[in-house]
């Protein structure tokens, strides 16, 4: 993937994140990228032109003549130069123009000559975010086939706490990496389901019985597949993370029956399921309405039921050309033990994590893989090296790419 060469309008308009705009132009330039940045007047008020024409080697273009020397910028020219068109942050003012082609200032016009991918990353106040004409705004954009990367929740600049912090540079960055970089967008058309994350199973209001599972490897594959065009249902236990990637449905669930019930209603309209969710295999028999009391029990004993195999389960109702993909998550015997869930379950392919490598733990940000399956006759292995989760879930979704339909 890369933006090695890519020419890349980055526009800047008035708000306090555009100081994170200069972390961004600099993500931009270190891939390689050429990058013009346009400001708007209420921009300038933020971050200084000259921090970002030092950073892109260009003078920052705001106005459609250069006073001194009354050179015409051309919007026309721009607009074609630009293989991506990012505007980060977007303010609902620009937002507005942008939807309604009011082409006052040099961002808009040259936004309405672009005829390259556009990126949009709102960055506005918790109520200006969930105003009607900002939602019908940004889907205008939308449907204008704009990626607009949404806000983060978090602490705002007004200091009320939502959605409406401009999302990361780096987010920014990989969702222009990757539709700009690769131009991949072989997932297009797919229809995929994720399950992620712990199931946790209720012992009484204040307890459960969980597991470490973070969710980070099944959200890496959601937001992979989703940035290589997939229409995605997110499937998640109760995680602490979440994800703003445009083209992912989220179902929260916290039981592994629960996670059931979701995956055995949606996955007869999907084309793939990959189950990377640490469900857990027992759940207590009863649970109680009331807090379990310390003084009413000597030593306590949980009496446990087994729980739903989901994975088994979709194996049943599998239908060709469906794909099903799982996990195995091993201590000893690591291959023999996967090769007999790929088996039993009716998976077509296995993710193999052995608890032995390090770094391939849950919580961590890396894994280290092996990926086994069978097409007709031909035996897959895939023995990957320590990897960032995001690097993992990107092998995942090739086997998808490769593999899904492999008849055809
Ligand atoms: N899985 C599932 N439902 C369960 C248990 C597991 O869908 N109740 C799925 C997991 O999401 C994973 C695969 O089955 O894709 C294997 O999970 P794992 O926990 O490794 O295997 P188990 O079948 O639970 O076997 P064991 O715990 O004995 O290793």
């Amino acid at each position: 993937m890369s933006l090695n060469g890519k020419h890349i309008v980055l526009g800047v308009t008035g708000g306090i994140a555009a100081y994170k705009s200069v972390s961004l132009l600099r993500l931009f330039v270190k891939a390689g990228a050429e990058v013009q940045v346009v400001m708007t007047e209420a921009a300038k008020e933020f971050v200084r032109p000259l921090t970002f024409a030092t950073l892109s080697r260009r003078p920052v273009i705001s106005e459609f003549f250069t006073a001194n020397t009354g050179e015409w910028h051309s919007h026309v020219d721009l607009g074609l130069w630009a293989d991506a068109f990012v505007v980060a942050p977007a303010t609902a003012s620009t937002i507005g123009k942008m939807a309604n082609g009011i082409a006052d200032n040099m961002l808009v016009t040259s936004y309405l000559s672009t005829r390259g991918k556009v990126f949009v990353a709102p960055a506005m106040d918790l109520d200006m975010m969930s105003h009607p004409s900002t939602v019908a705004n940004i889907e205008k954009l939308r449907s204008f086939g704009a990626t607009i990367i949404m806000p983060a929740e978090g602490e705002l600049a007004s200091g009320l706490v939502g959605k409406g912090r401009m999302e990361e540079p780096e987010k920014i960055f990989e969702a222009v990496d990757y539709r700009i970089g690769t131009d991949t967008r072989d997932l297009t058309g797919m229809r995929i389901l994720v399950t992620a994350g712990p199931t946790i199973e209720r012992i009484d209001p204040v307890r459960y019985i969980g597991n470490f599972s973070s969710g980070k490897m099944g959200y890496a594959i959601a937001e992979n597949a989703a940035l290589r065009g997939a229409d995605v249902t997110l499937v998640s236990g109760p995680v602490s993370i979440t994800t703003s990637v445009e083209g992912i449905t989220v179902k929260k669930v916290e039981s592994a029956e629960e996670m059931e019930k979701e995956c055995v209603s949606i996955f007869p309209d999907v084309d793939v399921a990959i189950l990377s969710a640490a469900v857990a295999d027992y759940r207590p028999k009863n649970y109680s309405d009331t807090k379990i009391k310390r003084e009413t029990t000597g030593d306590f004993e949980l009496e446990l039921v087994k729980n739903p195999d989901i994975a088994k389960r979709l194996g049943e109702m599998k239908r060709d050309p469906q794909m099903l993909i799982g996990f195995a998550l091993e201590t000893n015997n690591e291959e023999e033990n996967a090769r007999r869930k790929l088996r039993e379950k009716n998976l077509n392919f296995i993710v193999l994590n052995s608890m032995r490598d390090e770094g391939a733990c849950f919580g961590t940000d890396t894994n280290k893989v092996k990926i086994l399956g069978k097409v007709e006759t031909i035996d897959v292995i895939k023995d990957l090296p320590l990897l960032s989760k995001k690097e993992v879930a990107e092998e995942i979704n090739n086997i998808v790419s490769l593999y899904y339909d492999w008849t055809e």
